[in-house]
């Protein structure tokens, strides 16, 4: 399988997602799992970019809770509140949370000292229920624009086709 973990990074950015959203839904073709989701769109979003961190808090309290799910990189907090730092923001807010560096957002949570800026991006299933996030640390500064927040956000619209 080495060969279909692509290396986006040489691509401007827009192109680099047109390709991972249909390598992604290549892969999941016949597939309905939303774990096996997570852990593939995790693997490929990681490895295209390089980034330090890649991967889902899944909502397991309403409103209230959040669980570490499928990941790429170094060992991840296993639960984060609704309204805490950058993932229960997005959470809460249900809307997409760029951070061009961590130590300006107030609560952040620190689970790698090299993390200097992040992206959240909510998850909402076919009923329109927060169901997780997305999370991807990088370990440069303003590493996520808005051509990432759409390219991530067009890939976890699988989400809500099932
Ligand atoms: N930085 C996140 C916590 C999760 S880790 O980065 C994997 C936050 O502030 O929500």
């Amino acid at each position: 399988m080495a060969e279909v973990m692509l290396d986006l990074r040489m691509l401007p950015k827009a192109e680099a997602y047109e390709q991972l959203e249909a390598h992604v839904r290549t892969v999941l073709e016949g597939t309905s799992d939303p774990i096996a989701a997570m852990a593939t769109m995790s693997a490929l979003i990681h490895h295209a970019f390089g980034h330090l961190w890649t991967g889902f808090y899944r909502v397991v309290e309403t409103d209230r809770l959040l669980r570490v799910g499928p990941y790429q990189g170094a060992l991840g907090c296993l639960e984060i509140a609704f309204g805490r730092g950058v993932c229960g923001t997005a959470a809460t807010e249900r809307r997409t949370q760029i951070v061009d560096d961590v130590d300006s957002f107030p609560g952040h949570i620190s689970c790698d000292a090299r993390s200097r800026s992040e992206i959240v991006v909510p998850i909402l299933n076919r009923q329109g229920d927060l169901l997780a996030v997305l999370d991807i640390d990088a370990e440069l500064p303003c590493a996520f624009d808005e051509d990432d927040q759409r390219g991530l956000e067009r890939i976890v619209s699988w989400f809500a086709e099932y």
